[in-house]
């Protein structure tokens, strides 16, 4: 097989960047190792800038989100029990969506299906070569038999746990790492959510954020020890954790419902450099992983696309190679941007073991809340930073 761009994994980073390239006339084939089923039932991310949006309409993939997406105009900070609504619309002139990863990420399959265009699936991306030359290829095992895709370059989006980052040659990768003493149960529930916008609630027992799916779905994160494991707390014991750190001042109305789905997150960030080494691209999570608190993994990686299938138009169009040079750098410097914001507020809602930091914390959320350049500060990241 040959192809112009071999794109190593069906997520949304992958999957939006074929769809940029076939706007462009650009071809490329989609490799992942997993079923059509799975990553389309694959519970994520839930948030959307409106960048993204952007993004996705730019590409002609945004009918879904327009049409089923629950558009936000604000978000509330809660903390000492009183909840604290910011008017992003009112702030910064933009609003998030909820839209659910795994819904996209079917929109982006269908229509690339739909267009007769090829993704192999349960086909695992085994080996990446040649990607000093200017002909790297791919191996793929499929079928119990092995085959190798030619193409101009590659594209690793493949998740953190992919292969296509280990191929960058070692003296060339720098890494940063950094895992916060936090952990979150991340739950799906059959009850209506709370509010009709989400809450990131701070409170001495631990951070909970109050997210939804659908007006009858919620999706729900609490903070837990360590050392908690998804079913290590039985739904009583989630009820009457979330009551009593829900319940004071002004309590949050929510409603016991069936806990339907159940796993836990360690929070942690991660930036490998450069993005690009010769013919291949990291893109996404391959790159980078930002603790979940700013709802930006899903968000970054449809940045870090959007810069790329720019760059690859004005390569194959007129051999102009400035975008693929600065494909990294430019990437980089919003990551580390998306990072500062994801630590910080990451930082600011949890409960930290130390009698000082917990004073801090409460210092900046009631900072955000109190004035309006740290309200406006606050907006600008939270609805995502322009791509520029
Ligand atoms: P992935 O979605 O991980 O896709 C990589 C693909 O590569 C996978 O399908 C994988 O199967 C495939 N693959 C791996 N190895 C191979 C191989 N050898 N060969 C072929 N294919 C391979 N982000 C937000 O923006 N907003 C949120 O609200 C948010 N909430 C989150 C909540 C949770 C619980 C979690 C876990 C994450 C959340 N994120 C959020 C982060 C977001 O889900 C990720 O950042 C996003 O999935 C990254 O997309 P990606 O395409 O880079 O990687
Ligand atoms: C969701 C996840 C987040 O990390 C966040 O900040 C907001 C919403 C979600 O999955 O709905």
């Amino acid at each position: 097989m040959k192809t112009q761009v071999a794109i190593v994994g069906a997520g949304p980073a992958g999957l939006l960047l074929a769809q940029l390239l076939k706007c462009a006339g650009i071809e490329s084939i989609v490799v992942e190792s997993r079923s059509r089923a799975y990553i389309e039932n694959r519970i994520r991310a839930g948030v959307i800038e409106a960048g993204t949006v952007d993004i996705l309409r730019e590409a002609g993939v945004a009918d879904g989100a327009l049409k089923e997406g629950i558009v936000h105009e604000g978000t509330a900070l809660r903390f000492e029990g009183r909840t604290h609504r910011l008017d992003l619309m009112e702030l910064v002139g933009r609003g998030i969506t909820i839209y659910p990863q795994h819904k996209l990420v079917a929109d982006l399959v269908s229509a690339r299906l739909g267009a007769g265009d090829p993704i192999l699936f349960e086909t695992p991306v085994v080996e990446l070569s040649g990607i000093d030359s200017d002909a790297p290829t791919i191996t793929v095992e499929r079928n119990g038999a092995r085959e190798t895709i030619a193409c101009r370059f590659v594209v690793g989006a493949d998740g953190f746990h992919g292969p296509s980052r280990q191929a960058l040659p070692s003296g060339d990768l720098r890494i940063w790492e950094q895992d916060y003493p936090y952990k979150w149960l991340a739950l799906m529930v059959e009850t209506p959510p709370p509010s009709h916008e989400l809450i990131y609630a701070a409170h001495e027992r631990g951070f909970t954020l109050m997210s939804m799916r659908s007006p009858t779905v919620s999706r729900i994160y609490a903070q837990v020890p360590m050392n908690v494991d998804a079913e290590a707390w039985s739904d009583d014991q989630v009820w009457s954790e979330l009551d009593l750190r829900l319940r004071d001042g002004e309590p949050v109305p929510l409603r016991e419902g069936a806990i339907t789905q159940r796993s836990t997150i360690h929070l942690r960030s991660f930036v490998a450099a450069p993005m690009r080494h010769g013919s291949l691209f990291l893109a996404g999570d391959a790159a980078h992983i930002v603790p979940p608190t700013g709802a930006k993994g899903l968000n970054l990686a449809a940045a870090d696309v959007a810069v790329l299938g720019d760059a690859l138009k004005r390569y194959f169009g007129n051999g102009d190679r400035s975008g693929i040079d600065g494909y990294s750098e430019r990437c980089l410097r919003r990551v580390w941007q998306v990072q500062r914001f994801s630590a910080w507020i990451t930082h600011a809602l949890h409960v930290s073991d130390s009698p000082f930091e917990q004073a801090l914390n409460l210092a900046a959320l009631r900072h955000i809340v109190e004035n309006r350049h740290a309200a406006l500060s606050f907006a600008e990241n939270y609805t995502g930073l322009p791509l520029n």
